[in-house]
């Protein structure tokens, strides 16, 4: 298996330990590979405040853009009840304003596991940086 691969499913199966999950008990754990060949890794984080639930890939794309790494390369997904889990739409948004073309790794076991595009999941993104690129060239 590609030793990228087998390293974040490993690291996104740990992070699954610091998940805070407290109300739905549903564990996520993500780790993202940057451009630099940095990982970070992130658990979902719960609060009694429902709505206010971060994602396990938000969190780890979050870790990575404040340390100064923006372009992403592989994600891998990984959950507490052995089965894969499609990434949400919000997170979908999220990812693909920094790595459209990112690939996602959807983990059930260290060795069983599905391996997609963002781009499969959000085929049609809304990306407003064309935009303002525009606007600032006076296009
Ligand atoms: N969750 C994630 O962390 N990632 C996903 O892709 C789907 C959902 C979390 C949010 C919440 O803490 C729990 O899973 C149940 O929805």
């Amino acid at each position: 298996m590609n030793t990228d691969y087998k390293s974040l499913i490993k690291k996104s199966l740990k992070a699954i330990d610091n998940s805070y999950a407290p109300y739905s008990k549903f564990k996520v754990g993500a780790a993202i590979l940057t451009a630099g060949n940095k990982i970070f890794s992130g658990s979902n984080i719960e609060c009694a405040s429902y709505s206010l639930t971060i994602c396990a890939e938000r969190v780890a794309a979050a870790k990575a853009i404040s340390e100064g790494e923006i372009n992403f390369k592989v994600l891998a997904i990984s959950t507490n009840k052995n089965k894969i889990v499609y990434p949400c739409g919000a997170c979908l948004q999220f990812l693909t304003e920094f790595s459209p073309d990112l690939k996602i790794i959807l983990v059930k076991t260290e060795k069983e596991f599905e391996v997609h595009n963002l781009k499969d999941f959000l085929p049609k993104n809304f990306i407003l940086k064309n935009f303002i690129l525009k606007e600032i060239r006076n296009e």
